[in-house]
Formats: C-alpha cells, sequence, structure tokens
C-alpha cells in the first residue's frame, strides 16, 4: 500500500502547530510555536490576542514544517485539521489555513476532534492496540472512554463539572502560582507532604468525576487561613489536592479496566504530564499486568503530531469536510 502522508494543523488554544505524520504513526516533522510566554503576563489565556498570534505564525509554521521534512504540498496525501473545541477565533485561524491549502492544491480536508488527537498522542510511540481504556485529563475534559477499534470511542463516564486540569489551574491561581498553573501544583506537590484534610471527589460507584468539591474545599481552608493571619503550606496544600486528585482518578479507571476487561490503557491530554498521576497509574498497571501507555511529555500538551495521528484514521474511516468546514467550539467526540 502507498504511504499515507497527513498535514495536520492544531490552533485550538495557545500553541499554533503544524506536523507531517505518515501513517498514522511516523513523526517525519513537527512545528510547535507556542504562545505561553505572551499569556503568562496576563495569568492565563487573552482570546484576542492567542487568535492574533496564530494569523502571524501560521504559515510559517506550516512552511517550517515542510522544509524540516524536505516534502512539498504535492507530497502530502490529506490535510487534517482541529475544529473544536476550543478559543473559536483560534481554531478558525487554523481551520482558513488547511481550507486554502486543500482548495490550492485540490487535498481532502479532514476535521479532527481535539481529543480524538490527545487521544492518538498515544499512537505515535507505540501503536495502540484493542479493545482499551482511555483515560481522558485535560484543560476541558475528564472522561474515562472504551475504544474496541480505531476511531471508535465509548464514553462511561466524565466530569459533573470541572475538568482535572480546571481544578488545577483553580487552585494554582488561589495558591498565587503563575500560569500556566497545572504543571507548577504538580512541581510543589512533590516537595511538600500530605497535611492538609481535603474530600476525595466523588467516591462513588460510577465513573464520573466531580471536581468542584475539593477546588471550593481548598478555596475555603487558604481563606479561613487567610482570616486567622496564618500562611498556607503551598507545598503540603499542592501535595494533599495531587493526592486526593490522583486517587480518585487512579481509582476509578483500574475498576474500570477491571469491570470491562481490559488490559490496555492509554492516558491523553495534558494533565497525562502529571508525574504524580504518571507514578500511580505505573505502579498500578505493573501490579495488575495492565499494559500501559502515556505520551512523553511534548505529546502530552497541545500539538499537531497527535492531529496528524487521528486525522489518518479519520481519513481511512472516510470523514471529510467541505470548504464550508467551521469552528465547533464544543464540539463533542462521544454523542
Ligand atoms: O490538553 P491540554 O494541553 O489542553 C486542553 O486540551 O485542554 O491541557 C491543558 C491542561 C491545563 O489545565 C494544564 O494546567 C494541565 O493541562 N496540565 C497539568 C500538567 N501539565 C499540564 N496539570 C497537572 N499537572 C501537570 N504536570
Ligand atoms: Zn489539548
Amino acid at each position: 500500500m502507498e504511504d499515507i502522508y497527513i498535514l495536520g494543523i492544531e490552533s485550538s488554544c495557545d500553541e499554533t502547530s503544524v506536523s507531517i505524520v505518515k501513517n498514522g504513526c511516523v513523526e517525519v516533522a513537527t512545528t510547535v510555536f507556542t504562545q505561553m510566554d505572551t499569556h503568562a503576563l496576563y495569568g492565563g489565556v487573552v482570546p484576542e490576542i492567542a487568535s492574533r498570534m496564530h494569523v502571524e505564525s501560521i504559515t510559517l509554521v506550516i512552511d517550517e514544517t515542510l522544509k524540516k521534512a524536505n516534502m512539498k504540498m504535492e507530497d502530502i496525501t490529506a490535510i487534517a485539521v482541529t475544529y473544536g473545541p476550543g478559543l473559536v477565533g483560534s481554531l478558525l485561524v487554523g481551520i482558513e489555513a488547511a481550507k486554502t491549502l486543500a482548495f490550492v492544491y485540490h487535498k481532502p480536508l479532514v476535521p479532527v476532534h481535539h481529543i480524538a488527537g490527545h487521544i492518538y498522542a498515544n499512537n505515535i510511540e507505540h501503536k495502540m492496540e484493542f479493545p482499551l481504556l482511555a483515560l481522558v485529563v485535560s484543560g476541558g475534559h475528564t472522561e474515562l472512554v472504551i475504544m474496541k477499534n480505531h476511531y471508535s470511542f465509548v464514553k462511561i463516564g466524565g466530569t459533573l463539572d470541572d475538568a482535572v486540569g480546571e481544578a488545577y489551574d483553580k487552585v494554582a491561581r488561589v495558591l498565587s502560582l503563575p500560569y500556566p498553573g497545572g504543571p507548577r501544583v504538580d512541581k510543589l506537590a512533590h516537595i511538600g507532604n500530605d497535611t492538609y484534610s481535603l474530600p476525595i471527589p466523588l467516591d462513588d460507584d460510577s465513573y464520573n468525576f466531580s471536581f468542584s468539591g475539593i477546588k471550593s474545599a481548598v478555596i475555603n481552608l487558604n481563606h479561613k487561613l487567610e482570616q486567622k493571619g496564618e500562611n498556607v503550606i503551598k507545598e503540603d496544600l499542592a501535595c494533599s489536592f495531587q493526592n486526593r486528585v490522583v486517587e480518585i482518578l487512579v481509582k476509578k479507571t483500574m475498576r474500570a479496566l477491571d469491570e470491562y476487561n481490559i488490559n490496555n490503557l492509554i492516558v491523553a491530554g495534558g494533565v497525562a504530564a502529571n508525574k504524580g498521576l504518571r507514578e500511580r497509574l505505573e505502579k498500578e498497571c505493573k501490579e495488575n499486568n495492565i499494559n500501559l501507555s502515556i505520551p512523553s511529555l511534548k505529546y502530552c500538551t497541545d500539538n499537531a503530531t497527535m492531529i496528524a495521528a487521528a486525522g489518518y484514521f479519520a481519513y481511512i474511516k472516510g470523514d471529510r469536510a467541505g470548504l464550508d468546514l467551521n469552528a465547533k467550539p464544543g464540539a463533542k467526540l462521544y454523542e
């Protein structure tokens, strides 16, 4: 069979990224231009600035990636692009670039859901094996998803309120940590002790999650200590928070593997970079003979390699978009 080269474009938040992936698993070349330092000045992503910066960089990032791959647009089989979820102004920049390339070079246009991308980040370093359970943990998602085959996603549980990354970012704000908060809470957690009493989030028989309670508990605790004129020990609060969150994520994940008799676990999304979560899952999976896949750190955060990898399987399945493709900020992967 002829090799299939997908050029993927990702611009849903604050990374402009383009990647070329061969046959859904071989990364040929990738460029990631992150706007993180700019948004850090404002304590979080400013949507207007994000879209303007995507506009300024998108053509450079496309050119740079083709150059690194030593390829021309004529060598590309299809263009895959994130259509949602994400910031509408940011998504539109990637989508317009993808549509322009598809139109000018007569290439198929393949729409990719951002979370399908995070899941397929796991196909780059090892091939995904089925059936598998995916623990999806990002800034906007916390879900347990079963995949029996490529590009088939069945959600068995999800968050009822805040996503886990969102809870991390809010706790970081309470602790006055600079943006991006999640990785900083993770770092502090590793030098602190679990001394604060915080509730375990939604410890029930379902596969759902709820992080708003623990988030409020952290806010209230911080407030009470401030009122008493006491300082919160940031490292210890980060450690206590992280332990409770990781505990419930791991507990429900391991129970789902057991109940559905699945031996393959993959972890997807920005919070897959969390050291506490990685360590606990590695230990539990080793003890229970589960094949665990967690992407290397560079594939956990937003990148186009994952979009091009997912784009290959969407292309094979026959997913196509027309030149009327629009951004879907609230796009759902599972109905
Ligand atoms: O997947 P992602 O890059 O963006 C979305 O698709 O949402 O995830 C970003 C989220 C942010 O909430 C960020 O704070 C969190 O992932 N994150 C972490 C870590 N690295 C990134 N949270 C906890 N520990 C980390 N090491
Ligand atoms: Zn993401």
